[in-house]
């Protein structure tokens, strides 16, 4: 099986990534920190391949999912994952860096897609993998920028799902509560101190690679992870309460 993860340098993506070489699977390798991916890839020689690319331009998408075939056969597996976090007061909004994070969470992930879509459907196989967030389903104050990307990159995923069935290609939407990595630190560290958001559930990035590998083998529509999580998809008007009575103000 040949798989594409964009983001692989770091966090959920690189766990993905270790995942599938571990498997003996063929996995391209995406991000901009080349000296991150070639560590990766030195741990499957023959297996790997990797591709230094800045997704906040969509236009590398089509010579990205391009040169990976090129390099290690169809791809069967195309995980959108690479993503950046823009937080801050949307009244004092940086718009350079929310636009760009757009491109990033957004044209980026849909550009890779439809480049890759038309191979798998006229092999009448393949999947595409999308990591959204808990963002899309229970939108976070302090992230308007993030939300907007993440809504956005959820809806276009659930709604491909029983479009492309008929064509034997499966989509995964993936909702990531709290997972310990760089950008999960990073916003940890944009709150105000608060006893509740010390004790919110979190996870590792290794058992939500786990899930998703599942998820992918079993075609299974989504996850979401910490599990937990799953009761705001059952109870969205008391989560959207207790996100917005519970979320602490943003640091100056
Ligand atoms: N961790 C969480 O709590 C959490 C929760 C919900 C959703 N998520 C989502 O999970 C995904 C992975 O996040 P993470 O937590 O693993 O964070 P992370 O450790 O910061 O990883 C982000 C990855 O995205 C890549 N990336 C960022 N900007 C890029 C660009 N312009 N071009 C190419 N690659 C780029 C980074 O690689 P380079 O810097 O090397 O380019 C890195 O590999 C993201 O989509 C994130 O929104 C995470």
């Amino acid at each position: 099986m040949h798989v594409l993860i964009t983001g692989a340098s770091s966090g959920i993506g690189e766990a993905i990534a270790s995942l599938y070489l571990q498997r003996g699977d063929a996995v391209t390798l995406v991000a901009r920190r080349k000296d991150r991916l070639d560590e990766l890839a030195a741990t499957a020689p023959g297996r790997a391949h990797v591709i230094a690319a800045d997704l906040a331009d969509p236009e590398r998408a089509p010579g990205v999912i391009e040169e990976a075939e090129a390099a290690l056969g169809p791809l069967d597996v195309l995980v959108n994952n690479a993503g950046v976090q823009v937080m801050g007061a949307a009244h004092a909004a940086d718009w350079t860096a929310g636009e760009r994070s757009l491109r990033v969470n957004v044209l980026s992930p849909l550009r890779l897609t439809t480049c890759a879509l038309p191979g798998m459907v006229a092999r009448g196989r393949g999947c595409v993998v999308d990591i959204a967030s808990m963002a899309a389903l229970a939108p976070t104050p302090g992230m308007f920028f993030y939300n907007a990307s993440k809504g956005a990159l959820a809806a276009a995923s659930e709604g491909l799902r029983a479009e492309l069935a008929p064509h034997g290609v499966h989509v995964v939407t993936v909702y990531p509560g709290p997972v310990t990595s760089e950008m999960e630190t990073a916003a940890r560290a944009r709150f105000a101190a608060s006893a509740t958001a010390a004790r919110v559930p979190t996870g590792t990035p290794e058992a939500l690679a786990r899930l998703i590998a599942d998820a992918v083998d079993r075609r299974k529509p989504r996850v979401i992870y910490p599990r937990v999580y799953a009761l705001s998809r059952l109870l969205p008007g008391p989560t959207r309460w207790l996100v917005d009575r519970f979320t602490p103000p943003l640091r100056d």
